[in-house]
């Protein structure tokens, strides 16, 4: 968490947004009236057990899904993306990973092409081939890949962490205002995590994007996280800075999640190791 560092203006809220589905009896209210602010250049967590609503309130402001009520302001006007092209200007501005790497790549496109292809994305045409290249092998190197050993591979043919990394390498390229970073249940090796969240908070600096990360782990969203909202069943039940949602929770529900992870803000006392 880094409370002293200066974040943006609002740029991305959502006002009472509600998402339910199917009918009757098996009516589920998976996202009820829930009220957020991002702002630019922040980290935000959302934290809340399986089935919370996190995945369905992601896909809303990714626009992915439609919201039953409620509103989402984007730079302070209503969003519009009622159109193709309003859409494909949206996205331009907000990406989403999950931390399955293949689940984001064409299987059958090659490493260049899918960074190409990031290239077109971003409104670049007319691009020598040199500056193509400048620009890929630029956006390889900031997350330690060496492009022209990759260049000609497909996805399926390169390490799990290569692929990781080339997933990085694509966020670098298109620049969005906003990261959504949904973590699925099944843990990555801690390991791989930690070298994603580097890179991933190294990008944020870089190019003061905001990045909303979606998980179970409230220890995690402690560290990493500016702002932290924790959901249960569809109902954001506790908001604020890290320090005062975790540390100072007022709902029985994040003192219930916090009870598995004891004593998560005293500090190391490595004197005592040992
Ligand atoms: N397309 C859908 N059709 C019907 N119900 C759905 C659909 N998508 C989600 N739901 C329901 O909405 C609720 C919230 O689901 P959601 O995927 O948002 O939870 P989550 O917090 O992301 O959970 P997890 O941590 O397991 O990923 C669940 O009860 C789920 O069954
Ligand atoms: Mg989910």
């Amino acid at each position: 968490m880094s409370d002293e560092r200066k974040t943006g203006e609002v740029f991305l809220s959502g006002r009472e947004l509600s998402r339910e589905f199917g009918y009757g009896e098996h009516r589920t209210l998976a996202v009820n009236k829930v009220n957020f602010d991002f702002h630019r250049g922040e980290i935000v967590s959302i934290v809340g057990e399986s089935g919370s609503g996190k995945t369905t309130l992601a896909k809303m402001v990714l626009g992915l899904l439609k919201p039953s009520a409620g509103e989402i302001m984007f730079e302070g006007k209503p969003r519009d993306i009622s159109n193709y092209s309003k859409r494909r200007q949206y996205w331009q501005t907000i990406q989403a990973i999950f931390q399955d790497p293949f689940s984001t790549y064409n299987i059958f496109n090659k490493v260049d092409s899918v960074l190409q292809d990031c290239l077109r994305l971003q409104g670049f045409k007319g691009l020598s081939k040199e500056e193509e290249f400048a620009k890929m092998k630029e956006a390889c190197s900031f997350v330690n890949l060496h492009f022209e050993e990759l260049s000609n591979k497909y996805p399926f043919e390169l390490s799990g962490g290569q692929m990781q990394r080339l997933m990085i390498a694509r966020i670098f390229m298109l620049h969005p205002k906003l990261l959504i970073a949904d973590e699925p249940t099944s843990m990555i090796d801690a390991c791989s995590r930690a070298t994603i969240l580097d890179m991933l908070l190294k990008l944020r600096d870089e190019i003061n994007m905001t990045i909303v990360f979606i998980t179970h782990d409230i220890g995690l969203a402690y560290y990493i996280s500016d702002s932290v909202y924790i959901m249960e069943k569809g109902i954001i039940v506790e908001q604020g800075s890290a320090d005062e949602a975790i540390l100072h929770p007022t709902s029985e529900y994040t003192k219930r999640l916090l009870g598995d992870v004891p004593k998560i803000y005293e500090p190391w006392d490595f004197t005592k190791a040992g």
